[in-house]
């Protein structure tokens, strides 16, 4: 059996949680494989609201098994309070969400590490979530890290070590903290993991695929986030690409089936970096106020823009998406035009491909298209789009050169429409 990915192809929030709970049922197994609780991924359905930052998006369907692969980075304390949230809204979890062994923990000190590395870069930072992401990602290329199979032997010993390495750190940063009250947060997040299922996860994936079970595996971030591929250094610690999921789960390439890139209308960005179609008027704060552009995690507002195709068909190569999904049409709903960027500029020279630099003279080259003004919120299927939209479909899909096979038209999961 293939495996199928699915990952964003902007700078993250393209909707990934809401896709990947629409597409819950048919999966047998949901599976996360990098990134950790710098993501937030919403899904509402039956008027209830939902924001899961390291629980795989399919942990509502009942019968569906869900795992944390070896490529995510876990906060024992965020997790707990992420999952007791859910179980007492009713959703039971220890029956159906598996942590590999091989998933990086991260510490109270690598949050006050991001915090104190932030601090230290000034004007340079990179706007992190302040999660503890890259420390995390750090210590685990470095080879100091600890991972959840360490919580099961000497646990105290392996932490005490490694603390007292931050430590070190945290002094010749000069950054001051008080760290009681979240390492015995901590502390109880470490106990309350242990009584969940603390596996091998690559055996366990590799088996169901064997077993003739489907997997669909949950990209956090997007591509253009990624640390090799991504806006370096305005990037996250790990790669949000396809090839992630092989890494981060223990998945033969071969294995590969599906790609869905996932991209919104237009587009978004929270925290620091360049950002071509970026809008600074008043069409911005008007897709910022329509798109309800407010980070799911740290309540940031997020920066918006037109659609980049230049991106978008840069991300589509490094990923090779088999299908492409767009998100948050509906917003788009009131204008009377819409820009999409074919080429940049730069220097003078008309450029149609994703360079190594895009900060400062990169100058977005627009086409300008109808918009279809039509409420697409109320819309059920295909049959009832307007001519505009089918009319911005086509010209999508001719630019990127791949079929566009789901269109969502509302936050809510019944607000989705299967081409
Ligand atoms: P993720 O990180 O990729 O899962 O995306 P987020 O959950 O961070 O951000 C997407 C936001 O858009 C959430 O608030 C969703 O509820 C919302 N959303 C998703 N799809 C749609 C849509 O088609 N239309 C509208 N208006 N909102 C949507
Ligand atoms: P989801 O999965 C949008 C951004 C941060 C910052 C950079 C590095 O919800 O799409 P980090 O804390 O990872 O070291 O921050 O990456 N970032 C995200 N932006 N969506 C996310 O996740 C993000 N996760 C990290 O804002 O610019
Ligand atoms: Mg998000």
């Amino acid at each position: 059996m293939k495996v199928d990915v699915l990952l964003g192809l902007q700078w993250g929030d393209e909707g990934k949680g809401k896709v990947v709970d629409v597409l819950t049922p048919k999966y047998d197994v949901i599976a996360r494989f990098q990134g950790g609780p710098n993501a937030g991924h919403t899904l509402i359905f039956e008027d209830q609201k939902y924001v899961l930052r390291s629980i795989p998006s399919g942990i509502f369907q009942g019968d569906k098994v869900n795992i944390i692969g070896n490529g995510v980075v876990l906060d024992p304390a965020r997790f707990m309070e992420e999952a007791k949230s859910l179980e007492a809204a009713g959703h039971e979890l220890k029956d159906r969400l598996y942590i590999s062994k091989k998933t990086h923990l991260i510490l109270p000190t690598h949050r006050l590490l991001d915090a104190a590395y932030e601090q230290q870069k000034g004007d340079d930072k990179v706007g992190t979530t302040g999660r503890g992401i890259g420390p995390a990602y750090t210590d685990k290329v470095s080879r100091n890290g600890l991972r959840v199979g360490d919580i099961l032997c000497n646990f105290e010993e392996k932490y005490a070590k490694l603390k007292a390495h931050h430590e070190v750190l945290l002094q010749n940063l000069d950054y001051s903290y008080d760290l009681d009250k979240e390492e015995k947060e901590w502390l109880a997040g470490i106990a309350y993991l242990k009584e969940f299922n603390l596996i091998d996860s690559e055996h366990t994936i590799n088996q169901y695929l064997d077993n003739g079970k489907s997997v669909l595996c949950e990209g956090a971030q997007g591509t253009l986030l990624d640390v090799d591929f991504g806006s370096y250094p305005y990037v996250t610690s790990s790669n949000t690409v396809c090839a992630g999921a092989c890494t981060g789960l223990g998945i033969a390439p071969k294995r590969i089936g599906d790609v869905f890139g996932i991209f919104k209308a237009y587009c978004t960005r929270v925290g620091e970096g360049p950002f071509p179609t970026e809008l600074f008027d008043n069409t911005g704060d008007l897709i910022c106020e329509l798109g309800g552009e407010f980070g799911s995690v740290t309540g940031r507002k997020r920066r918006c823009g037109w659609i980049d195709l230049v991106a978008l068909r840069y991300s589509i190569m490094i990923n090779g998406v088999t299908k492409l999904i767009m998100m948050k049409s509906d917003v788009l709903d009131t204008f009377e035009t819409i820009k999409a960027c074919v080429a940049y500029k730069i220097d003078g020279e008309e450029v149609d491909y994703f360079p190594y630099d895009i900060e400062g003279n990169v100058e977005p080259i627009y086409t300008e298209i109808t918009g279809w003004q039509t409420d697409m919120t109320k819309v059920k299927s295909e049959d009832e789009f307007p001519e505009e939209f089918n009319a911005y479909l086509s010209f999508l899909e001719e630019e990127l050169g791949v079929d566009i096979a789901i269109v969502s038209v509302g936050p809510d999961r019944e607000q989705t429409i299967v081409r």
